[in-house]
């Protein structure tokens, strides 16, 4: 029997994080390129839920903001104070209204949780005919959760937590994860009985699993072994080893699927990011947002590339790269900055200290050394020379700058925008160019020069020079 898709699912996002000491949501914080929230919001999803709801409370600005930048889908509801996860339940239900099915709740603060393992807690939950149904694990060390105690059938019969239990229940390492599937009648119906009769003098939501069950009723427990993915993130040192994490994972994804990554612990690459198989990862390299590797791309050591996309067997070696494409057996760095706009054709070259935005290169085209090239347009075959600076911007405008088919920058070249070098046409060393040069013709633009005969031992007498130059003289005179 396969899951039936849930009336809701609604994920807890109201407290307040202390632990973070952040000006930022808790739930706000990033590891792969998503926020936490983020994070569960995209295992939710993958039940495809009617509704979405997600409880916000403190920094709710920033959470309601967020999410409709990036689950515009989800209804958020306020807690206006946080009475507990008991309370924020039945806020979000009344907010809601009647639901029928099954209702999946989640903390917000359980970023590695996949939307499989939830698809599997409703499938279980179903299939047994639970009135809730508990996402457990075996925690090494269960400090602080809430232990989930069984009778002798397997049956769920209570969760304590930790503040409330007693020295022999604190000994149970079967936690409660703070995922559960419920019974939507049901769990309305036990969040109306809740009491803040405890430790935490708040209702908490896992006393609806000792109400129901005081009801006859049978309350499951999906286990999960693998703890690590259900571990939850109260400061940044969790946030850190969840980072980690989540990280192997996705490495783990693109080698199994045929993407060479040489050192797994200086990648890291975000959730959405994707790669073709032969693609190699060398050490230290960062790949985010929504960046692709193309099968045969080498990039690294040492490279951050961000919204990039990179072609088949294309090379970038020590460079950072935002919002930019290299084309097919194209070649970056080492020591380049590719800036949005920055589009490399197949086969073209982008060299050591060269900085491009906003800018094609075309097919074959190089600019390999020290180069600035803003809002310009090079075409097939170009040679941009060493030293060759794009002048895009007058003080107020930007400008755009051609450089035909095949042509030729002389090194240290300053093209000064607008302005058009022509196809096959030239450019002599050192100009700086504020004319357009026609196709075929060379374009100088610098000052004629003119050698002094002797001024050194005139004007320099006696230092190194001035003697190094009388050898020399010497020299060709005797050699006569
Ligand atoms: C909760 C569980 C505990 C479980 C643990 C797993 C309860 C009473 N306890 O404890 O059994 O082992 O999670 O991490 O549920 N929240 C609200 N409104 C509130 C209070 C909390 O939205 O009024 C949200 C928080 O933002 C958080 C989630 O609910 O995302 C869990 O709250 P938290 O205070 O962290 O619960 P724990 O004490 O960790
Ligand atoms: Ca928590």
């Amino acid at each position: 029997m396969s899951a039936s898709r849930p009336a809701a699912v609604i994920v807890l996002a109201a407290g307040e994080g202390t632990r973070m000491k952040s000006r930022t949501s808790k739930v706000l914080h990033e590891l792969g390129g998503r926020s936490m929230l983020g994070h569960v919001v995209a295992a939710a999803r993958e039940l495809d839920p009617a509704r979405l709801v997600v409880v916000v409370g403190h920094r709710r600005e920033q959470v309601v903001e967020h999410l409709g930048a990036h689950a515009p889908e989800a209804e958020p509801v306020v807690q206006e104070t946080q009475g507990g996860t008991g309370h924020a339940v039945r806020v979000a239900l009344e907010r809601v209204g009647e639901l029928t099915g099954t209702v999946v709740v989640t903390n917000g603060d359980h970023p590695l949780l996949r939307g499989a393992t939830l698809a599997e807690l409703v499938r279980v939950h179903e299939s047994e005919g639970n009135a809730a149904t508990v996402l457990t694990t075996p925690m090494p060390d269960p400090t602080g959760y809430g232990r989930v105690l069984r009778d002798s059938g397997g049956a769920v019969t209570e969760i304590v937590e930790h503040k409330d239990a007693t020295d022999e229940q604190r000994a149970v390492t079967e936690i409660n994860v703070g995922m559960y599937a419920f019974d939507a009648a049901r769990l309305a119906g036990a969040l109306k009985r809740l009491t803040t009769d405890n430790a935490g003098g708040e209702e908490y939501l896992t006393d609806v699993v000792g109400i129901l069950r005081g009801d006859g009723l049978r309350v499951g427990a999906f286990l999960v072994e693998d703890w690590v993915e259900t571990q939850g993130v109260n400061d940044r040192v969790q946030l850190a080893e969840a980072r980690r994490r989540l990280n192997d994972r996705v490495l783990e994804g693109l080698m199994r699927a045929g993407v060479t990554v040489v050192d797994p612990l200086t990648t890291w690459v975000d959730v959405r990011v994707t790669a073709e198989p032969d693609a190699v990862l060398l050490p230290n390299t960062q790949l985010h947002g929504a960046t692709h590797l193309a099968a045969g791309a080498r990039v690294g050591p040492n490279c951050t590339l961000t919204d990039t996309r990179v072609g088949e067997d294309a090379v970038v070696v020590n460079a950072v790269c935002v919002g930019a494409e290299v084309g097919p057996g194209a070649s970056v760095g080492p020591f380049a900055y590719l800036r949005p706009g920055a589009r490399l054709a197949r086969g073209a070259k982008a060299g050591t200290y060269v900085e491009l935005k906003n800018s094609e290169v075309g097919e074959g085209a190089k600019v390999p050394h020290l180069t600035y090239v803003g809002d310009a347009e090079i075409g097939a075959g170009a040679n941009v020379g060493a030293g060759t600076i794009f002048a895009n911007y007058d003080g107020v405008a930007k400008h755009r700058t051609r450089v035909g088919e095949a042509a030729f920058v002389g090194s240290n070249s300053v093209l000064i925008a607008p302005v058009e070098i022509g196809d096959g046409a030239y450019t002599a060393a050192g100009s700086a160019v504020s004319q357009d040069v026609p196709p075929g013709a060379i374009g100088i633009a610098r000052g004629r020069q003119r050698n002094i005969e002797g001024w050194v031992g005139r004007s320099r007498a006696g230092t190194p020079s001035a003697e190094a130059a009388e050898r020399s003289r010497a020299r060709d005179s005797g050699g006569e």
